[in-house]
């Protein structure tokens, strides 16, 4: 594949935004001023790029962000930009800035962007893993889902304390669209009487029986964390289905929802998103394109981004025994 000489580097987020994702912005326009690039934010994601949204970043506008939640960049999920006329518009605009390449930090909807803009207009672009579902291949573990998976386990802390309280039985309902690494994490990180992920079917009897022998052992305080995408349900539905067989728990919902998608990030999450940073810039100069950066037993590796969003990562097996030989 030929190299291309680039000088200009468009930078942005996109789809859901997740802590961690300024950390890799910053460490992307560092790199790329280190390099002597000239680096352009993208604002709004591939709906800003469609729209002309396109800043020359300075020094100025990464200094203090690395440590911030969300992303200064901001995000959005672009339908414009899902259709040929919206990609040309998009197209157009980098021309304008005479932009030569493009990093972009976020989930596979968001690299699935950058794969087809690249083979539509051979713009050189790399992905950054960014989203809290964990839920792409190429890396062990995705910018912000570290972080997400303390607050959740944060949170789990405090509803344990009110549950115990009051001999309650707690459905926690944990974000992760179709993917359990939260659920999984936030689990055994937790203590969790079960936990219910969309890759394992536990049948509701199951869980009756298991909730039955915890009784039995008179557990003081029982919390279940569901996956968002469960195929038996969200926790509300579970939640009615176990009342219907175990009147004599007092159950309670919590549903945590966004609260995981904010904050701080985590060390691990600034220290990913900064080696990612700099390896998509280097990646770019080597002339890797269409691939996503991504770490891997504590190495950066390039994946194809057809092979990172397609590769269904699993939930590891052991992380599965693990947390059901812990809530027993
Ligand atoms: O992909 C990140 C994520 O937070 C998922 O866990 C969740 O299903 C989805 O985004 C929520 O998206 P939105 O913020 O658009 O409602």
């Amino acid at each position: 594949m030929e190299i291309k000489t680039i000088k200009r580097i468009g930078v942005l987020t996109s789809g859901g935004d997740a802590p961690g994702m300024n950390a890799a912005i910053r460490a992307t326009v560092r790199a790329g001023f280190y390099y002597n690039l000239e680096m352009y934010g993208i604002y709004r994601g591939y709906e800003g790029m469609i729209h002309n949204e396109i800043k020359k970043l300075e020094s100025k506008h990464i200094s203090h962000v690395l440590e911030r939640g969300g992303t200064f960049l901001k995000s959005a999920r672009s339908q414009e930009f899902r259709t040929p006329e919206g990609r040309k518009k998009a197209y157009e605009n980098l021309q304008k800035h005479r932009i030569d390449a493009l990093v972009v930090i976020g989930g596979d909807g968001s690299l699935t962007g950058a794969h087809l803009f690249y083979k539509e207009f051979g713009i050189p672009a790399i992905g950054i893993p960014g989203t809290i579902d964990n839920d792409l291949a190429g890396t062990d573990m995705t910018v912000g889902f570290d972080t997400a998976c303390n607050t959740a386990i944060e949170a789990i802390d405090k509803i344990r304390d009110t549950a115990t309280s009051h001999d309650r039985l707690f459905f926690v309902e944990v974000m992760g669209r179709d993917a359990g690494f939260i659920a999984i994490n936030a689990g055994i990180g937790s203590a969790a009487a079960a936990t219910l992920i969309p890759e394992k079917k536990m049948p509701i009897e199951r869980l009756v029986e298991r909730l039955q022998a915890r009784k039995k052992a008179m557990k003081q305080s029982n919390i279940v964390i569901v996956a968002e995408g469960g195929k038996s349900g969200g926790a509300s539905e579970i939640a009615d289905k176990i009342k219907k067989q175990l009147p004599y728990y007092d159950i309670k919902v919590t549903i945590l929802g966004h609260l995981q998608r904010g904050g701080a990030p985590s060390s691990l999450d600034r220290v990913l998103a900064s080696k990612l940073g700099v390896a998509a810039v280097e990646g770019l100069l080597a002339g890797k394109y269409d691939v996503m950066a991504g770490v891997i037993n504590n190495k950066v590796v390039y994946t194809p981004i057809t092979k990172a969003i397609v590769d269904d990562k699993e939930v590891d097996e052991d992380d599965f025994r693990i947390a059901k030989i812990l809530s027993t």
